[in-house]
């Protein structure tokens, strides 16, 4: 469904993401990991048309996207819930809802897809009136992914969706993302936190560096000593 290969990226001369190479195939959950600065944002961003790489190329759904604008890539179904959810703090939930769905494709059904939103996170129903700026980090995250819902979305790309986050909100979070995985969404999922995201997902690849240094299904990652060493600190 997407499929990434030889990405570069430098910010003026310094390069962040060197030749990365990875692939998300329809009904899957992929984890991206690495910790901070490795250039998991910056990856997202590139797949999503909001910043240009160097060199590489990015196929979704079989067609190229390498210069295709964010709303581009939207339209296509390629949908990118930004860490901490990013709402549009001075409007209501229900307006940043609506505001997900400004492409042509799914303005026309957004009454329908609100409903099914609404009925997928009941939070979000009855804070329909709050202005965002007032929701907790949590509800923020919902709110992010609700929106994106709202773009009818084939593949969700999550950064950290884990992020500041207590950790039963971040099951509560995981389970939503694996409910919609079952539910047909293809997942991209970026995380620091290793265990939880390794736990979600089928398959992963971490990033050091900016370089894709392992990859493999996640039952065998957790196993694999440098990832034990690394970063479950066993
Ligand atoms: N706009 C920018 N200008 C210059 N350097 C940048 C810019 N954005 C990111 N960087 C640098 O690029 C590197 C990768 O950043 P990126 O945000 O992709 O990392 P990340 O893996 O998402 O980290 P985190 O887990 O902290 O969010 C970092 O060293 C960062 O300082
Ligand atoms: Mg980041």
């Amino acid at each position: 469904m997407l499929e990434v290969s030889n990405l570069s990226v430098y910010y003026g001369k310094i390069r962040v993401v060197s030749d990365v190479s990875f692939r998300v195939e329809k009904g899957e959950i992929v984890a991206l990991l690495g910790n901070n600065g490795a250039g998991k944002t910056t990856i997202l961003n590139a797949v999503s048309g909001l910043i240009r790489p160097a060199s590489g190329s990015m196929r979704f759904l079989d067609k190229t996207i390498d210069d295709l604008p964010a709303y581009e890539t939207v339209k296509m179904g390629l949908s990118l819930i930004p860490e901490g959810g990013r709402p549009f703090t001075d409007m209501t939930v229900h307006e940043n809802l609506e505001m997900g769905a400004y492409a042509p494709g799914s303005w026309g059904k957004k009454d329908e897809t609100l409903g099914k939103v609404k009925a997928f996170f009941p939070l979000l129903a009855q804070r329909a009136r709050q202005l965002a700026r007032t929701l907790s980090g949590g509800e923020r995250q919902m709110l992010g992914i609700g929106r994106s819902l709202m773009s009818m979305p084939k593949l969700c790309m999550f950064d950290e969706p884990s992020y500041g986050l207590a950790p039963i909100m971040v099951k509560e979070l995981f389970k939503y993302i694996k409910t919609l995985n079952e539910q047909g969404i293809t997942i991209l999922v970026v995380e620091q936190n290793i265990r939880h995201a390794l736990e979600l997902a089928h398959r992963a690849y971490v990033l050091e560096n900016g370089r894709i240094v392992l990859e493999g299904r996640s039952a065998e990652l957790l196993k694999n000593d440098h990832i034990q060493k690394v970063y479950l600190g066993l």
